[in-house]
């Protein structure tokens, strides 16, 4: 699937492109299963524009699993046949994962445990080395009060996991809806919206010791209810460095990602799925990211 300009989703088509060469260092990955994020959209709108260069036509998409079908030269890490999953973002927004083939580098790719299905292994990576990074960013540890904004999302799932599994007392926000199941990942819920700040208080009326803003928008509430001292990330809120806090941006990595898929393969760490599309239905699946209606990751069925 590809774009030729900015704009919504009806700017998806399918097209035909040749098979990408493999070059030094590279992968190429037969896609089986992609995921879509946020971020998809967001670029496909032009609203990274500032920040990344396109090469029109682009494919979308930055998650990837599926099967290595060719390696460069001198890329003895993996062999073809070889189960893999990659965070695939490039330096240029281009050749993505929508495709039934891509290119990653070897460093980004990770071998798949045998007991991680493809739907999962496509669905972690973006939304799990994000977690991840917020998490080591804000070093959380052991008896630590930690608030998750957007809790339910794909990051915030995750998230809450990694945190509740570092020890920490765990609050996070979602809607209404979802907070059975961040009770069952041992997650105090909170719901977001009109006095979300008296909530927080209530839950933990000394402060938080680490925020992690999964969302924006909510930098008053998060330094209202943060501990002298305390920390904050945000993923969506550059101003949150005006006030001493990080503004976490997502690298690919597939060493920390080999690590996230060991903590799935062990089962202590649970990718949850809303819905799988299959390719041709890309713009269906954007439009349930972008309202909000799906409950978990959105999974791209390549082969289907
Ligand atoms: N900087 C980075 O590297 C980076 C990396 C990954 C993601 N992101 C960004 O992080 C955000 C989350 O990504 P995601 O993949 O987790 O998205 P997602 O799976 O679509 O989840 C977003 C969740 O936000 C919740 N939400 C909506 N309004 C809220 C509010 N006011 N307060 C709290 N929660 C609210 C919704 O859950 P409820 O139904 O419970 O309301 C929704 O499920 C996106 O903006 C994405 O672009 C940034």
């Amino acid at each position: 699937m590809t774009y030729d300009r900015y704009g919504d989703d009806d700017q998806l088509r399918k097209s035909d492109l040749p098979v990408p060469k493999v070059g030094p260092g590279e992968v190429r990955i037969r896609v089986t299963r992609a995921s879509v994020n946020p971020v998809d959209w967001k670029v496909m709108s032009g609203g990274l524009d500032q920040l990344m260069d396109a090469d029109f036509p682009v494919i979308p998409g930055w998650d990837v699993a599926g099967v290595v079908d060719a390696v460069g030269p001198d890329t003895p890490e993996f062999t073809e046949g070889d189960r893999v999953a990659a965070y695939a973002r490039k330096q240029v927004v281009s050749a993505g994962t929508f495709a039934e083939y891509v290119t990653v580098m070897a460093e980004d790719v990770a071998a798949v445990p045998d007991e991680v299905p493809d739907d999962v292994a496509g669905a972690l990576p973006l939304t799990g080395l994000t977690a991840l990074r917020v998490l080591e960013t804000l070093a959380v540890t052991k008896g630590e009060s930690v608030l998750v904004h957007a809790a339910s999302g794909g990051v915030g799932y995750l998230a809450c996991q990694l945190a509740v599994a570092a020890g920490a007392h765990v609050v996070g926000t979602a809607s209404p809806a979802k907070h059975e199941r961040l009770r069952e990942i041992g997650v105090t819920p909170v719901a977001h919206g009109d006095g979300l700040q008296e909530r927080l208080r209530d839950v933990a009326p000394e402060g938080f010791d680490a925020v992690a803003d999964l969302v924006g928008g909510v930098l008053d509430t998060s330094l209202a209810v943060l501990r002298d001292g305390g920390r904050i990330a945000s993923v969506a809120d550059p101003a949150v460095e005006e006030h001493g806090g990080r503004w976490v941006w997502v690298r690919p990595d597939g060493e920390r990602l080999a690590g996230l898929l060991e903590e799935v393969a062990g089962g202590r760490l649970h990718v949850r799925i809303d819905t799988s599309y299959p390719l041709k239905r890309l713009a269906d699946a954007f439009g349930a990211s972008r309202d909000g209606s799906a409950d978990g990751k959105i999974v791209i069925d390549v082969a289907d």
